[in-house]
């Protein structure tokens, strides 16, 4: 007997910045309405999975991933007739909806968190991580991503407790297994419901060491009030993520999910390919983000670098971003500017190409750049409790829809600003049906895509050492090149081969001879051998 090949195999993922798409009810926040009036731009754009960022109930410290009701939806969003409204309709149009699940840690203000404080002889107590110790020092040196140490005093109790984020998200026991069985409940009441999958937050982070040693120590001094999340991304994390056992929770939940068709997609934030590449199994995670395809700058050598261990590793299961909510865009990444969105286009070209999931996120089919926000009105707790350290505001800045006050956001005041380098000629509206537009290339790219089935089908990537600024692969009929900033280039391709696409105008293939301007990417159909 064969397996039959998964729905998401050669699909296109799309995220969705809840807050920051698109507002219905005129309250400056993005809500589930909004998706559901928008799903056409997504079908039309070519898009099969469309993740949500977290939707339900919480208090909102950290925009969302501190949740504290895991079954509802906020009424915030529309509460949650306005996701099954999604659900119908994204169906209907042939696209799956994956919602944002955050199992490391809950709320402060979830009820478990609640009996766990004020009860510590409950069931709940041991739902978290708690640990002895004396008011002034802390169990061990493991850090917050988001500045300070991991744990914070409980006084009541007199112990700490772990939170490798913000103190308002205590971190999960997942050594305890009553929450391996809420959560086992949890991805049933979502699945039942219309759910097409999860991407899992912080997927690496849910067990850790079980003595609780220290980190080994970071190499300079980790001033992280100065850049929290750039202090804790130099620190080796040896002990407090990506621990052994925790592949074995995804292999519990494939179990649930395999019952729905379901997709797992883990947040596997770890800069080693082949680290995370053991999460994805058929009996564990489908898929997993690819974060060093999401870091890499505009440089031929680095991108080679950051992919081609990637796609091994990968075996056809890593989803490629090239911006999130959390990082920088690639547009910005890449230099900003006209220069810069072409250049992100250029490298979505190469990522769709790819064996796996190309994702966009939201604001990458219209080449936005990171938005220029005034300091005096960031959100994102990372700058909000560390005097303006960088954070995370600048690629979560309302989408423009059309042009207008509210760019066809919001009839309201946006919880976070458009930015002031935002125009008129960026939104979707300004953009759509114009020939050369970076929505409409991006359209073509990916209706080209869908035709590209002998590409599709080919597991295997073959990389091609063209020119050192060229990055080239071959993959099944297709060559792909982009030149990553170099001088025009001419390349000679394996043979004869047909121009399926190109960023723009000025690329050409005559016979096995490719001309290749700087900063432009290119399918080649090679013909027939
Ligand atoms: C993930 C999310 C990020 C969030 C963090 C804590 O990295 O993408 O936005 O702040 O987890 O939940």
């Amino acid at each position: 007997m064969t397996t039959p090949t998964p729905w998401w195999r050669g699909a296109v993922g799309y995220q969705v910045y809840l807050r920051s798409f698109a507002d219905a009810d005129g309250d400056g926040i993005g809500d589930l309405v909004g998706v559901r009036q928008r799903l056409p731009h997504l079908a039309e754009l070519g898009v099969d999975i469309v993740w949500i960022t977290p939707c339900y109930p919480s208090p909102g410290a950290d925009h969302g991933y501190d949740v504290s009701d895991y079954t509802d939806v906020a009424l915030v969003f529309g509460g949650m007739a306005a996701l099954d409204a999604v659900l119908a309709d994204a169906h209907a149009a042939g696209m799956r909806v994956v919602l944002d699940l955050v199992p490391n840690h809950s709320s402060n203000r979830h009820p478990w968190f609640q009996r766990a404080v004020h009860d510590p002889t409950s069931p709940e107590r041991d739902y978290y991580v708690w640990r002895h110790g004396s008011s002034d020092h802390p169990p061990n040196n493991w850090r917050s991503n988001f500045g300070g140490p991991a744990w914070t005093w409980e006084p009541s109790s007199e112990q700490w407790y772990l939170h490798r984020f913000l103190p308002e998200q205590p971190d999960l026991n997942w050594r305890n297994p009553a929450v391996h069985a809420e959560f086992d409940r949890i991805l049933r009441f979502w699945f039942e419901r219309g759910v097409d999958g999860f991407r899992i937050d912080v997927a690496h982070g849910l067990l850790v060491d079980e003595q609780f040693r220290d980190n080994p120590v970071a190499p300079m001094e980790v001033d992280d009030d100065v850049d929290p999340r750039g202090a804790f991304s130099i620190i080796e994390h040896v002990h407090d993520q990506d621990q052994p056992g925790v592949v074995d929770i995804y292999r519990e939940w494939r179990r649930v999910a395999a019952d729905h068709g379901a997709f797992l997609i883990g947040e596997v934030y770890l800069d080693d390919p082949a680290k995370v590449g053991r999460y994805v199994e058929d009996d564990a995670l489908d898929a997993a983000f690819c974060f060093p395809a999401l870091h890499t700058g505009w440089d031929a050598a680095a991108m080679r670098r950051a992919l081609a261990p990637s796609v091994a590793a990968g075996r056809g299961r890593f989803a490629w971003p090239m911006s999130s909510h959390d990082d920088p865009r690639a547009g910005t990444r890449f230099g900003g500017g006209a220069r810069g969105a072409e250049r992100q286009l250029a490298y979505f070209t190469l990522l769709a190409a790819l064996p796996g999931i190309p994702f966009l996120y939201q604001g990458d089919e219209l080449g936005l750049e990171n938005a220029v926000l005034p300091a005096d009105q960031l959100a994102d707790p990372v700058s909000v409790r560390h005097h303006g350290a960088p954070g995370r505001d600048g690629s979560r800045a309302p989408m423009l829809w059309e042009p207008g006050p509210g760019f066809g956001f919001t009839t309201g005041e946006p919880w976070l600003p458009f930015g002031s380098n935002r125009r008129p000629e960026h939104t979707v509206a300004a953009q759509t049906g114009v020939e050369g537009s970076i929505l409409e290339r991006t359209r073509r790219l990916l209706a080209t895509r869908r035709e590209a089935t002998a590409m599709l089908a080919a597991d295997d990537v073959e990389w091609l050492e063209v020119a050192p600024h060229v990055v080239g692969l071959r993959r099944g009929d297709m060559v792909v090149a982009v030149n990553v900033g170099g001088p025009d280039a001419d390349l000679d391709l394996p043979r004869a081969a047909e121009l399926v696409y190109t960023t723009r105008p000025g690329a050409s293939v005559s016979g096995a001879r490719l001309r290749l301007p700087t900063d432009v990417a290119v399918w080649c159909r090679l013909a027939q051998a």
